[in-house]
Parts: C-alpha cells; structure tokens; sequence
C-alpha cells in the first residue's frame, strides 16, 4: 500500500496558503471598510461594547426576520438549535448526505439519530421525492443542506413537513443571502444557521449565528446553548437545569462580522453572474458540465465552484482530471468525495454497527447502517464531481474565461480518442 503521510485538517488561509493560483485568490479576504474602527470600539469599550447585538440587530434586518443570535460557527449554531428543539434521543433527523461535519456535530451530541436522505440523481441536494422515503414514526425534522449554494426546492419539502409534521430548518453556510422565488434561503424553515468562517462568502474570522422568527425557539436556543442551561435562582444563584452550552461569538468577531455584513450584497450578485457565466462556458466543454442551477434560484450565491465530469470519456481518474486543474493554475481544485457524509463518518458508523446508544434499541427505532451504499446517487455524483472552494466576489468574466480554458486544456489533453 502507498505510504501516504495523513495529517489533521487545516481551516482558514492556513489551507490554502501553498495553493498556485492564477485566479484571484480567496485570500487575504476583502475586509468591510469599518472593521477596524468597529474593532477599536470593542477594545477602547474595554469591553462594554453591545457589538454583538449590533451585528444580531443588523443580520436580522437584513434577512428580515426578528431574531439572529450570533454563534462563534454554525457548527455550534446548528448545535444550539438540535438542543433547544429538545427532541428524544434516538429522535430522527433527516439530512442531506452531501455537507460537512458541521450539519451533522449537533445533532450526533444531543443523541438524535441522523438519517441521510439519498440526493436526486444527478444532483447534490435532497428532495422532497428522496426525503419522503425515510420518514419514520421518529422522525421530527428535516435539516437542509443549500450545497454550494444551490438551494434546495423547498417548497415541496415544506409541504412534506407540513404534511407529516415535521420541523424544517436549514444549513445556509454556503448560501449567504442566495434566493428562491423571492424569499431568502435561510427564512423558508423554522430557523437557520450562518457560518462566517474565514473561507466562506460572508468571510469573518470564525463566526456564525441563527436566524428564527419564532420567539419561543430563540429564547430556548439562548437559554441552551449561551447560558449553559442554566437560569438564576434568588437566593442561590446559577442553577444548571439543562445540559447547555456556551456559544457566544467573541466581541472582536462581531466587530468583523458587521463590517463584512456592509460589504456583502454587491460581492453576492457579483458571484451570482461570474458563477452563471463560468457555468454557460464550462458547459460547451465536451464532457464537463457545470451544475444545474435550477430557475426557481433567484441569487446564486455560489460558495465552492463545482462541475462533473463523463468520466468514460476521459483516460484518467478524476483526482488526476482534479490535479492537473490544480497544476493548470487552480491551485484548490480536487475531487468532493469526502463530503458524502454517510461514509466519512467513520466514528458514526462504528457507532451505528455496534449499537452503542441511541443506535441500541430502543433507543433506536431500527438498525442503521451508515456508508456509501446507502445513499447511491449522491455516491455517484461525487463520483464525478471536482470543485473549487476559492471561487470568489474578486472574479471577472476574464477569469471566468482563464478558468475554463484551463479546464478546456486539461480535458483536451486526457480526452479518449475515437480512434
Ligand atoms: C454546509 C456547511 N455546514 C456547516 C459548516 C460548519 O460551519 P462552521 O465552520 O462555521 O462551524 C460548514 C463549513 O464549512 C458548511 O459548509
């Protein structure tokens, strides 16, 4: 066996700081013009500042709804609200098989089971069609994933929901101010979560947040997951009700995370055109095609650029069509295999085979079984499926234009001859 050096993941600009690029790079990120004088704020306040709540008012206001509570990530956001939804454990959750850990930590640590709904062929998202087909007696929500910015169809889902009721929430990490039918992703469901990590479009540091109408989940979602559960008693003092948590977003971090909000909507427009016109020439490419952006998206907030490839067209593999993208100039290019959740998992999948609670039964309602094989078309789909997570507002039609020649020279030069 090849002797591979396996290293712990990197985040941020650590990730990508030995990629070549000759594209606009992702960093050092275009900062809003008032995050240092936000920042000094925080510190000349000596830390007295409201700045998170200026940034909670301001998200909110935008989006339109009457709570955002601001999260160091959305991993800890989507956390926040798997515990404030108090479900059972051995509960179950469906999500899309096609995410990053983050959809998936909070629900695992609040004991709810996820169920990965297989993806529509040929696409990257769950549908109502894939999710109905695991709808059980314990199911109690529906968590969407808006991958790469493509918005699921959310309609037929929250009829779904309605239907079996079953609470929709959303994981718009890389759909920042997207839009479907007039409506923003994120404001369709119960609630959503935000991530406002260096790398994403609304880049801050770290960061995060939840947006929700609803008053009651808000309240709970501060009182589990920023108050550690916990309530004061007259008399005593803290008392620890609920195994809650202590997800606040730092003071500096809200100090950025404004400023990046006053910047934001132009840089999305801008990736909504560069990304449709990148996909109508990468479309003209024999055996390359982008992904579908479906007509009910409005704003394609495109967060990763991604294509497939016809891979029986070609004399290589797919992580050697990715890694001469790479050469060409696309330094972050590679295949997306290890989003596909139900297999990289390995510790749920231990879990799950040995039924360690709540995969016993009960808790349980039947024996799962996480890996590939359970959701085959999102298996597929990846199968083929090469992206960029640099993609970026610093992207003209020039570069749209390099980007696809380069991709043009690599399918050129692995193309299968007819000969
Ligand atoms: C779809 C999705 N969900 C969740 C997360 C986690 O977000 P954060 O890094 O802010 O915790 C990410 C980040 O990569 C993501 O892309």
């Amino acid at each position: 066996m090849e002797n591979k050096k396996i290293e712990n993941a990197k985040f941020g600009a650590e990730a990508f700081k030995d990629y070549k690029m000759k594209l606009p790079g992702l960093f050092p990120r275009i900062m809003g013009p008032n995050a240092m004088k936000y920042l000094q704020e925080v510190v000349e306040s000596g830390l007295t500042s409201n700045m998170m709540s200026r940034f909670e008012t301001a998200f909110a206001k935008e989006y339109g709804v009457k709570h955002c509570i601001a999260t160091p990530g959305c991993t800890p956001a989507l956390h926040m609200l798997a515990a404030a939804f108090g479900f059972e454990p051995g509960d179950e959750i469906i999500v899309s098989p096609i995410t990053d850990y983050g959809t998936i930590q909070g629900l695992v640590c609040e004991n709810y089971i996820p169920v990965f709904a297989d993806t529509d062929e040929n696409s990257i998202n769950m549908s109502a069609a894939t999710i109905e087909k695991c709808i059980t007696p314990r199911t109690r929500a529906i968590l969407v994933v808006h991958k790469t910015g493509l918005i699921c169809d959310m309609d037929p889902i929250l009829e779904l929901a309605k239907k079996n009721n079953l609470v929709v929430y959303e994981d718009v990490c890389q759909a920042v101010f997207g839009k479907y039918k007039g409506r923003y992703a994120g404001t369709m469901g119960l609630a959503a979560g935000f991530s406002f990590d260096g790398e994403k479009t609304m880049g801050s540091d770290t960061g995060g947040c939840i947006i929700t109408n609803d008053d009651e989940l808000a309240n709970r979602a501060r009182y589990m997951g920023q108050s550690r559960g916990a309530k004061t008693l007259p008399g005593f003092g803290r008392i620890h009700d609920a195994l809650g948590y202590a997800y606040r977003m730092p003071m500096g971090t809200a100090a950025i995370t404004l400023a990046q909000l006053e910047i934001i909507k132009p840089h999305v427009e801008k990736i909504d055109l560069m990304a449709r016109y990148l996909s109508s020439l990468i479309d003209q490419i024999d055996g390359v095609h982008s992904l579908h952006i479906p007509e009910y998206i409005d704003v394609y907030s495109c967060w990763m650029f991604g294509f497939t490839i016809d891979l029986e067209k070609f004399n290589c593999t797919l992580e050697d069509f990715a890694a001469q993208l790479a050469k060409e100039g696309i330094g972050d290019a590679g295949a997306g295999k290890y989003y596909l959740m139900p297999e990289a998992l390995t510790f749920l999948q231990r879990k799950a085979a040995n039924k360690i609670y709540p995969y016993s039964k009960p808790t349980a309602s039947y024996d799962y079984t996480y890996g590939a094989g359970t959701c085959p078309n999102a298996k597929a789909f990846l199968n083929k499926f090469i992206r960029w997570s640099s993609f970026n507002e610093r992207y003209e039609k020039e570069h749209c234009e390099l980007a696809a020649s380069m991709i043009e020279a690599v399918a050129a030069r692995n193309r299968k001859r007819n000969d």
